[in-house]
């Protein structure tokens, strides 16, 4: 195939997910728990990661076997519980960055009850300042948080050598729904979140810009999910 994307129609598309899920290691039970619950629980539910996406990061955590893992942008804690159910092996560090005092609360009392405190580190505040104050490096780093912020995310790891000679950041979300490519290219993103996803569309297309132009780095951007980002070292 010469193209990168299927041209899924939306009902298409909705069959294709569930295809790939059903055909996929399912995720563990507790994740599968904690998914429901924030579906259930908070009405921007949407903000955390599907479940296939939640095999996706157990089955990238298992092949890469990270020592460290740095996640910006925590919400309810399920993306942490993977990247924990992910490192059983490696006993890996998880560091995970949160602002909101509901979202602080919601994912504390997560770690809490399934006993992944040993682990995962919550630091609360703005990601910005936190990530100031990381000493050492990590293997894996999964950018999730504010869309305008990412720029000055990867470029603090990036100055601050937070990133390991063979680790790997994860942007997530790069494609903001799609408009990030253009306006036009998703029709089906309602009337109340588009302004919020058209502008982080904008910044996020500055964002991927710029960054295929840095040059200490190799970038892949990836039609998957809802756009996702690999970044590593050139050259090491
Ligand atoms: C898309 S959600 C994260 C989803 C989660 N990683 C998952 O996969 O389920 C983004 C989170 O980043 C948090 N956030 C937004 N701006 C932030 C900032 N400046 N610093 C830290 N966290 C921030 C939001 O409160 C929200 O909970």
């Amino acid at each position: 195939m010469l193209g990168s994307v299927l041209p899924f129609s939306e009902e298409a598309a909705d069959r294709v997910s569930e295809y790939c899920e059903t055909r996929s290691t399912p995720i563990t039970d507790t994740l599968q728990k904690h998914w429901e619950y924030t579906r259930g629980k908070f009405s921007d539910a949407d903000k955390m990661s599907s479940r296939l996406q939640g095999s996706w990061m157990v089955f990238t955590a298992n092949d890469r076997k990270p020592k460290r893992v740095l996640e910006i942008g925590c919400f309810s804690g399920y993306s942490a519980l993977a990247w924990y159910e992910g490192t059983k092996d490696t006993q890996a560090e998880i560091i995970t960055l949160e602002l909101s005092p509901k979202m602080i609360a919601a994912s504390r009392k997560a770690f809490e009850e399934y006993g992944v405190e040993d682990r995962v580190k919550l630091v609360e505040g703005p990601a910005d300042q936190t990530l100031k104050t990381l000493t050492g490096e990590f293997d894996l780093i999964f950018v999730d948080a504010n869309k305008d912020g990412y720029e000055g995310y990867v470029k603090t790891i990036l100055d601050q050598k937070l990133l390991s000679p063979n680790g790997i950041i994860l942007c997530d979300n790069v494609f903001a729904r799609g408009l990030t490519i253009g306006a036009d290219c998703a029709p089906w993103v309602n009337d109340h979140v588009r302004p919020y996803w058209l502008g982080c569309g904008q910044a996020l297309d500055g964002f991927n810009t710029r960054l295929v132009q840095d040059e200490r780095v190799d970038v892949v951007v990836l039609p998957v999910f809802d756009g996702i980002s690999q970044i590593r070292w050139r050259n090491v």
